[in-house]
């Protein structure tokens, strides 16, 4: 304990000083898109009384997204997810649930099945599993002639699926076997990764295997493919778990990714039906240093379909060990670096020094033949081993003792390819899109527990964040994430529905400025038909082949750009002593907003407060009257771009002025319905006299009285007097309009005027 506290404090000392410049850690979304954005058709789909749509298969072959939820799955249509073509029911039996409560478990939250695998099978036919109330169970599922079914085998999932719905877990199909990383016991404690495969294969049961894991993702690496030492190919496995080699730390947690390889058969007396081929390595995400490891949530594959194994890349998604200071991150890592440790690294071993503790070195002694953990390749097969049975023992038991590696693997650059603060990510996809000059860019979608999505890019190592989406509202943290290149669309699953969201957005730039500058390689300005369309539609289109698009993703150079229409000033007219709010919605969270007035900057001050996204007149005099300008001003690598996003020629009218039919009328509100709140005003009038009245008949009053403005909604529509010297009294912002309002002289009953239209100045 004593280390780990000085330790601490050594670690987290350098760091208060790295959190003082914080320069590249942070990196903004240029835009924000609410939830109710209009623009880009998010579909969506829930049922009622459904939860946890937390597993996703994609059946482009099919054209479905096959949907698990607690006690359903569905299959919807790829193209638009709010539209159900079928459904299926599984759900745990009265006599389960009992079963599940007399262990001790909530009857309602962990006695249900939760849909925890699904995958596709060569027959066509689907493997799902659920937790199916801590039992957890398998089974066949099809869909034909518009109906999903399951075939009720109702196999064996232990070790397939987790009991617990809370417990991460990990599985993939690889040549209809399925491997899986999950507890294999009711209570969790008994981490395994295991091929269903005929001869099942799991992992040794110690703690130098896997040391309280959390599992979160497979995939698999065709690495025999054109091998020249006839490699076999792979499965890997990341997840994270509390490391054996830091003696000094209580329970400091790694992230790691371990690999099998796929003919592995398991040995003959040592390692009988286990893992010969389980090697782990440490996976090192270095956000911010030196600091406790961050820990990794999510794990992508993304190769290139023209490209060999050695050119795919593994994107994760790290968050801290402690949850003190929010920052998530993203490494990318290359599967030839992994492969490498791997393959000729040093191993790491168990030293026992003072009699009990155990301390993990790098291993320095010899190393058996064939090399431990490597698959049987053309060195083994010389040697006369054509299959892991037919291993020597020397080489299994020193894989049994030692399979983590020496080396930790490093992420390209050795440093993250995006950081956000205050964001939790969860999950994350990876989409390759061919820009307008050509060059292949990976953009990245990403998950978070705070409901977005975000869409990033990292042009030659500068992060870049184009959009944050909100997906779900309420938010909701986004469990699984999955995209279609085929259909260009991107589905994302939470536990209260499911959401379907185009990859290219480009409709929400409407200027080619904004477009540009969004530097979104999915979209470029055009020119001809003045929009920013995306430049998936021009490679399918021929018609668009002649057409140039403007984009700049790397640099932002939006001078291409031709210039924009001007902006037709907006009418509006405030009364003397009222308050005027004039809206400026700036298209980018990175531009700053300035306004001018008569092209004279205006800055803060007693009656003007200048927004992010708008500016407020409080206490109108007549020289607030004129042409305002709103300027979004955005730094792009290139240069400064000023674009002029509204404005608006203010007239202030005069009190009582009304009268005089000519002037200006002013119109605050652009409310729904005039006439209705005529007809309110007319009632509250109406009902003033009427308590009036009844004050007078009281006694309450004396006459002849002053009557006072009872509602101060009334406001707009009566031009009242300005309090005069009371002006001097009000100097800071709602204070001096609350206060104004309360000063409010007598109405002029006779000046009320209600104004429909501007037309009629
Ligand atoms: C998806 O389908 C729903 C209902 O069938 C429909 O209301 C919605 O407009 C569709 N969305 C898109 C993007 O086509
Ligand atoms: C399932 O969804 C409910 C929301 O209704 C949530 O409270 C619960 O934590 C979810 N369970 C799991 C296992 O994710
Ligand atoms: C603003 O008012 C002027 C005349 O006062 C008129 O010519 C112009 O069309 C109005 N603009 C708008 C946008 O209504
Ligand atoms: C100003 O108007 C905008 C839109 O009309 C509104 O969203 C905003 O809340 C208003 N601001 C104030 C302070 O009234």
């Amino acid at each position: 304990m004593r280390p780990l506290l000085s330790l601490g404090v050594l670690w987290l000392l350098p760091l208060a000083s790295i959190m003082v410049d914080h320069s590249p850690l942070d990196c903004a979304p240029r835009r924000s898109v609410p939830y109710h954005s209009k623009c880009c058709h998010l579909s969506c789909f829930r049922e009622e009384g459904v939860f946890n749509y937390s597993t996703m298969l994609l059946r482009e072959d099919l054209d479905l997204l096959v949907l698990g939820a607690r006690e359903a799955v569905y299959a919807l249509d790829l193209n638009n997810i709010s539209k159900k073509l079928a459904s299926v029911k599984w759900e745990v039996t009265r006599q389960q649930i009992t079963d599940c409560k007399n262990k001790g478990k909530d009857p309602e939250m962990d006695c249900k099945n939760y849909i925890r695998t699904l995958h596709k099978m060569k027959d066509n036919r689907m493997y799902v599993c659920g937790t199916n109330a801590f039992d957890p169970v398998c089974d066949y599922m099809s869909y034909a002639d518009g109906t999903l079914s399951l075939e009720k085998k109702g196999e064996d999932g232990k070790g397939k699926c987790p009991f617990d719905p809370f417990q991460r877990y990990a599985s993939i199909m690889v040549d209809d076997n399925l491997y899986s990383a999950t507890s294999m016991n009711f209570l969790g404690s008994e981490p395994i990764m295991l091929r269903s495969s005929r001869v099942p294969i799991r992992t040794e049961f110690k703690s130098s295997w896997l040391n309280e894991p959390n599992f979160v993702s497979m995939a698999q690496m065709s690495e025999s493919e054109k091998s020249q030492e006839g490699d076999d190919d792979k499965v890997y496995l990341f997840f994270s778990e509390t490391a054996v080699e830091y003696d000094c730390y209580n329970k400091l947690v790694v992230s790691r990714v371990a690999r099998v390889c796929k003919g592995d058969l398991g040995g003959l007396r040592t390692l009988q039906k286990k893992w010969t081929s389980f090697l782990k390595a440490r996976l090192d995400c270095p956000v911010l240093e030196p600091q406790l490891p961050y820990i990794i949530q999510d794990a992508y594959r993304w190769c290139d379909p023209q490209q060999q194994w050695k050119d795919c890349l593994f994107y994760a998604i790290f968050t801290p060990q402690l949850d003190t200071l929010k920052l998530s991150a993203v490494c990318a890592y290359r599967v030839s670096d992994i492969s490498r440790v791997f393959a000729e690294g040093k191993y790491k071993s168990p030293v026992t020094v003072e009699t009990s503790f155990v301390k993990w070195v790098m291993h320095s002694g010899d190393i058996p033949v064939p090399r431990p953990g490597a698959c049987i390749n053309n060195q083994a097969r010389k040697l006369g081993i054509t299959q892991t049975l037919d291993l020597p023992d020397r080489t299994l038991q020193f894989i049994k003792d030692k399979p983590l590696m020496d080396q930790a693997i490093q992420p390209i650059g050795e440093k993250p390819l995006l950081v956000r603060r205050g964001a939790t990510f969860t999950g994350i996809v990876v989409n390759q899109v061919q820009a307008a000059d050509g060059e292949k860019h990976h953009v990245m979608f990403i998950g978070t527990a705070e409901g977005t999505v975000l869409k990033a890019v990292n042009y030659d190592g500068e992060m870049f964040i184009i959009e944050e989406i909100q997906v779900f509202q309420p938010p909701k943290p986004i469990k699984i994430l999955k995209t279609s290149n085929v259909k260009g669309q991107l589905y994302a699953g939470s536990d209260y529905g499911a959401a379907q969201i185009p990859l290219a957005t480009c409709e929400r730039s409407l200027s080619c400025a904004d477009c540009v500058l969004a530097r979104d390689p999915y979209c470029g300005w055009d020119k001809v038909v003045g929009k920013c369309i995306t430049v998936l539609s021009k490679l399918n289109d021929f018609i668009f082949c002649f057409r140039e698009l403007i984009q700049s993703v790397k640099g932002g150079d939006a001078s291409l750009c031709p210039d924009a229409d001007p902006v037709t000033p907006m009418n509006r007219s405030v009364w003397l002593g009222a308050k005027l709010n004039l809206s400026c919605p700036s298209p980018s969270n990175l531009a700053k907003t300035i306004w001018e007035l008569d092209n004279r900057p205006l800055s803060t001050s007693a009656r003007l407060q200048l927004l992010q996204d708008g500016l407020i007149i409080f206490n109108a005099l007549n020289t607030d009257a004129g042409l305002y300008r709103c300027l979004s001003v955005e730094h792009s690598k290139t240069a400064t771009y000023t674009t002029t996003v509204a404005k608006y020629q203010v007239r202030v009218a005069q009190a009582g002025s009304g009268k005089s039919g000519g002037t200006v009328s002013p119109r605050v509100h652009d409310g729904p319905s005039v006439v209705g709140l005529q007809v309110v005003v007319g009632l509250l009038v109406v009902s003033f006299f009427a308590l009036v009245a009844w004050n007078v008949y009281k006694g309450h009053l004396p006459l002849p009285c002053t009557p006072r403005p009872a509602l101060a909604e009334d406001k707009p529509l009566v031009s009242g007097r300005d309090g005069g010297s009371g002006n001097n009294n009000h100097t800071r912002g709602e204070a001096a309009v609350s206060v104004a309002e309360e000063n409010e002289p007598e109405v002029n009953l006779p000046s009320l005027q209600f104004i429909d239209d501007e037309s009629e100045i």
